[in-house]
C-alpha cells in the first residue's frame, strides 16, 4: 500500500515507485521529515527529527521549553506559538488573538480519493489507484479541528493536500489563512522556476536561486492571472528538462491564489500554496467547516520534463472530466481574427463553407453575436441573439454549419455584465460595486457579483437557454477583466472577507451545473488568452485558449512555458493570419500551422481569403493533424531546446506514444544563420534499442539537399546521443536557404512497426 503507518513510532510515509514523504507525530506535533526520491519503507525515521537547542528560540511550554516549533517543520504550522515563519492556518479566536496550539488527535487511512465539496479535484476512476491519509489534529481552547488530507497516488510521482477546518468551538471565529499545504525541504539549495508575463505574454519561464526569505507567486485580481501562474517548481541547479530533481507544485484554483517559498536563517525552504491570505477572511461559526482547495505536489528525478509529464497525465486524465478527456480533439475554425465583430450569417457561411471543403470540423463563432454588441462597449449580461446579424438564430446558423459537415460551437463571457443591458438597468445589486465608490471599468465591462447565488441562479438559466437553443457542440468561456470593487451588494458587511473566495466557488458552481447540464459539449476556458489556465478550470473545460498572441514566434515560447505544468492536449493554438494581427510579423504559413499542431489546433483566420496553393497547404495540414492528433494530443512530450535559453533563436519539442513506437519531433529556428556547420538535435523518450523510420514532413522523399540525409532506419540510442540531423546544407550557400522563421516536422515510427 502507498502509506504505511508505524503506530509505534508515529510515523507516517507515503509512497510509491517514485516518490516518498515522510512525517512523523513528536510531542504532540506532526513533523515533516523527508520528501524526496523513493526510500525503504523503515518503522521510523527518528534522527531526522532536528531536536537541537538554538539559543533564543521559543518553547513550547515551561515543561518543554527545549522545543521549539521554529526548529522543527510542522505538517501545518499554526499561528502565535513560537514559528516565526509564516503560517499554513492563522486564525482569529472568539478571544480575539491568533494564538494557536494545534496537535495531532488521531488519523484514518482510506483507498481511493475523496471528492472536495464545491470544489475541482483530481479523482480517482478506481480505488486502488490511490490511498488516502487524513489527520486530525485540534486546539479545544480555540475550538479549532483541521483535518488534514493527503492522497497519493500509486504509479505517479504526484502527492495532493488539502485541509479542511472546522469551528469546533462555541462562538464564532475567523480564518485569516488556510493554505492547502505545506511542503518543507530541508535545504535551500534549489532554483525556483515560476511562470510570469502579461497579456499576450503568458507564461514566461523564469529561473532563479533561492534567496533567504519569502519568494513566490501570487494572484489578487479575482483570476489566477496572465501574470502569475499558480505553480511553481523547485529544482537543483544542476537539473534540466531531462534530468535531476523536480519539485512541481500547482494549485488546484481559479481565484486569488499564493505559493511562496520561505527560507529560513537554517537554510531549509518552506513551500505554502492556497488561497491568498491577503484577500481573505472567512468568519466560522459554530460548527461551520472551511475546505481549502487542493495543492498537487509532483517529484521527478529526470528533469524539469519528469515533472511536467507527471502532471500533463495527472490532470489530462485525472483532473479533466467527461468524454472529452481521452478523445482527440476536433480541428476547428474560429472567427475572431477573420471578422472581430463585422459579421452576419451570410459571411461566417462563407469562411465556414471554405474551412468545411478542408478538412475543418468545428466551426465556432466568437463574440458579437448577441445584441448589443457591434464592439466592445456594450452587450455583455443578456444574452440574446442579434437578428439582425443572425436572422436564424443560432438554431438556423448551426444547421447551417451541420449541413457544410461542421459542428457548431459558441464564445460566451458570462460573468460580466455591460451598461445598458436590461440587466444592469433591473439588478444593479447583481454589480461587484462598494458603497460609495468609483466603480471602475475594464475593457468598457464590469464583473457579475458570482458570490450571490441569486446571480449564478440568473446565468445558469440563460446559459441553459442559450445552449439549448441550438446544436452546440463547443463552448469558449471567456472572461475580460480582472475584479476591482470587489464588495458583494447582497452580502452583510461582517461577511465581505469572504467574496474574493466566494466569487470563485460561485464560478465553479456555474461550470459545475452547465457542463453537467451538457455532458457531451467541448469546454474551453478562457481569460483574453491564457489569463485563467490553471488545474482549477481544466477540471471542469479540458482545453484553454492560450494567449490571445497568435504569432507563431511568439507562441514558442508561450507554448513552451504553459507546457511547463499542463498538457498539449489543454493548450488552445490557432493558426492564424500573416502579417499576424498582434505583432505584424510575416511567418510562413508552414512554420504557423507546425507551432499550432503542439496544441488543440485550428485556424483562426479569414478562410476565403486563402489563396489556392494555400488552401492546398491547410487541406495537407488538417490531413496531417487528423492523422496523428492522438499522439500529439495524448502522448508524452518531451522538451528538447529551450527558447528561454541561450540567444533564444531555437525551440524544440517532440512527443512520443507510450509504446515509443512513434515519435513526432518539431524544431523551429527563428532567424536564420549562415555558414553555421552540421548541427544535430539530441531527442529523448524513444527506445534505444528500437529504429526508427525517420521522414521530414513537406521535404522531399529522396535524401539530400534540404532534406533529412538518412539512408537507413536509426536507432533509438542514435537519436538520442548522436542526434537527429539538422544541417542546413542550404545557409552554407549564401542562397536563400529556408529563411527566417524555419521549421521542421520529423515523423519517427518504429522500423517493422
Ligand atoms: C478575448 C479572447 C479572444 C476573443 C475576444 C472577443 O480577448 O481571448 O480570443 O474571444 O475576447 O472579444
Amino acid at each position: 500500500m502507498p502509506i504505511d503507518v508505524h503506530e509505534g513510532s508515529q510515523t507516517f510515509h507515503l509512497h510509491n515507485d517514485v516518490l516518498s514523504y515522510v512525517f512523523a507525530v513528536r510531542e504532540g506535533y506532526p513533523l515533516s521529515l523527508y520528501f524526496g526520491a523513493r526510500v525503504p519503507d523503515e518503522p521510523e525515521f527518528d534522527y531526522l527529527v532536528d531536536e537541537e537547542y538554538r539559543p533564543s528560540s521559543v518553547g513550547v511550554s515551561p515543561e518543554r521549553e527545549y522545543l521549539s516549533l521554529e526548529h522543527v517543520r510542522c505538517e501545518v504550522p499554526f499561528s502565535g506559538a513560537g514559528d516565526m515563519r509564516l503560517p499554513a492556518l492563522e486564525v482569529v479566536t472568539a478571544a480575539g488573538g491568533r494564538v494557536l496550539d494545534l496537535t495531532y488527535r488521531g488519523h484514518e487511512l482510506s483507498c481511493g480519493k475523496p471528492a472536495l465539496r464545491g470544489l475541482p479535484a483530481t479523482y480517482v476512476e478506481d480505488p486502488s489507484e490511490a490511498q488516502t491519509l487524513v489527520i486530525t489534529l485540534a486546539d479545544d481552547v480555540a475550538g479549532v479541528t483541521v483535518r488534514a488530507l493527503y492522497t497519493v497516488f500509486s504509479g505517479r510521482g504526484a502527492l495532493v493536500r488539502s485541509m479542511e477546518v472546522e469551528n469546533s468551538g462555541q462562538a464564532t471565529i475567523t480564518l485569516e489563512r488556510a493554505m492547502s499545504g505545506c511542503f518543507s525541504l530541508e535545504e535551500d539549495g534549489f532554483e525556483m522556476i515560476q511562470l510570469t508575463g502579461s497579456w499576450a505574454r503568458e507564461c514566461s519561464v523564469a529561473r532563479s536561486a533561492l534567496h533567504p526569505g519569502i519568494q513566490g507567486v501570487y494572484s489578487a485580481r479575482g483570476h489566477s492571472g496572465h501574470q502569475s501562474n499558480p505553480f511553481l517548481a523547485l529544482v537543483r541547479p544542476e537539473t534540466t528538462e531531462l534530468s535531476g530533481e523536480a519539485y512541481g507544485f500547482s494549485l488546484v484554483y481559479s481565484g486569488n491564489h499564493a505559493l511562496t517559498v520561505d527560507v529560513d536563517p537554517y537554510h531549509s525552504a518552506r513551500v505554502l500554496a492556497g488561497v491568498n491570505p491577503a484577500t481573505f477572511s472567512w468568519p466560522l461559526a459554530p460548527g461551520e467547516k472551511f475546505q481549502t482547495p487542493e495543492v498537487v505536489a509532483a517529484y521527478s528525478d529526470e528533469g524539469i520534463g519528469g515533472m511536467s509529464r507527471t502532471l500533463h497525465t495527472l490532470f489530462r486524465s485525472r483532473l479533466a472530466r467527461g468524454p472529452w478527456r481521452d478523445r482527440p480533439r476536433p480541428i476547428l475554425i474560429n472567427n475572431w481574427e477573420a471578422t472581430y465583430f463585422d459579421f452576419d450569417e451570410e459571411r461566417i457561411v462563407e469562411v465556414a463553407r471554405v474551412a468545411a471543403s478542408l478538412g475543418v470540423e468545428l466551426f465556432v463563432l466568437d463574440d458579437g453575436w448577441f445584441t448589443g454588441r457591434d464592439d466592445d462597449r456594450g452587450g455583455l449580461g443578456d444574452w440574446e441573439v442579434n437578428e439582425a446579424k443572425l436572422p436564424g438564430g443560432l438554431a438556423g446558423l448551426a444547421r447551417r454549419i451541420n449541413e457544410l459537415g461542421m459542428d457548431f460551437g459558441l464564445w460566451v463571457e458570462p460573468e460580466m455584465v455591460n451598461p445598458g443591458t436590461r440587466v444592469w438597468e433591473e439588478h444593479p445589486e447583481w454589480v461587484l460595486h462598494a458603497p460609495g465608490q468609483p466603480l471602475r471599468p475594464c475593457r468598457h465591462q464590469y464583473v457579475l457579483d458570482l458570490s450571490n447565488p441569486e446571480v449564478v441562479d440568473y446565468l445558469y438559466g440563460r446559459l441553459e437557454r442559450v445552449l439549448g437553443s441550438a446544436d452546440v457542440a463547443y463552448v469558449k468561456w471567456d472572461m475580460n477583466r480582472s475584479l476591482a470593487d470587489v464588495y458583494s451588494q447582497s452580502t452583510p458587511p461582517e461577511l465581505q472577507g469572504r467574496v474574493w473566495h466566494a466569487y470563485a466557488l460561485g464560478l465553479y458552481d456555474l461550470y459545475d451545473r452547465v457542463t453537467r447540464r451538457f455532458p457531451d459539449v467541448l469546454f474551453e476556458s478562457c481569460c483574453g488568452g491564457g489569463g485563467r489556465f490553471d488545474a482549477g478550470m481544466l477540471a471542469f473545460a479540458p482545453q484553454a485558449w492560450t494567449s490571445d498572441n497568435t504569432d507563431a514566434v511568439e507562441r514558442l515560447r508561450i507554448q513552451w512555458g504553459t507546457s511547463l505544468a499542463y498538457p498539449v492536449s489543454s493548450m488552445g493554438s490557432h493558426v492564424s493570419a500573416s502579417p499576424n494581427h498582434q505583432l505584424f510579423r510575416e511567418t510562413p504559413l508552414k512554420t504557423r500551422a507546425d507551432v499550432a499542431y503542439f496544441g488543440t489546433f485550428g485556424y483562426e483566420l479569414d478562410a476565403t481569403r486563402l489563396t489556392q496553393g494555400e488552401r492546398e497547404q491547410v487541406r495537407a495540414q488538417v490531413a496531417f493533424m487528423k492523422e496523428h492528433r492522438a499522439l500529439i494530443q495524448l502522448g508524452d512530450q518531451y522538451r528538447l531546446r529551450s527558447p528561454f535559453e541561450g540567444d533564444g533563436n531555437e525551440c524544440a519539442w517532440m512527443v512520443v506514444s507510450a509504446e515509443k513506437d512513434e515519435a513526432i519531433v518539431a524544431y523551429y529556428r527563428i532567424l536564420q544563420q549562415i555558414n553555421v556547420g552540421r548541427r544535430a538535435l539530441r531527442l529523448a523518450g524513444l527506445d534505444p534499442d528500437a529504429r526508427y523510420e525517420v521522414r521530414e514532413e513537406g521535404a522531399p522523399a529522396a535524401p539530400g539537399v534540404m532534406g533529412l540525409r538518412y539512408r537507413r532506419p536509426l536507432t533509438g540510442s542514435e537519436l538520442m546521443r548522436v542526434g537527429l540531423d539538422l544541417t542546413d546544407e542550404s545557409a552554407g550557400k549564401l542562397s536563400s536557404g529556408r529563411g527566417d522563421f524555419l521549421s521542421r516536422v520529423f515523423t519517427l515510427r518504429r522500423a517493422g512497426a
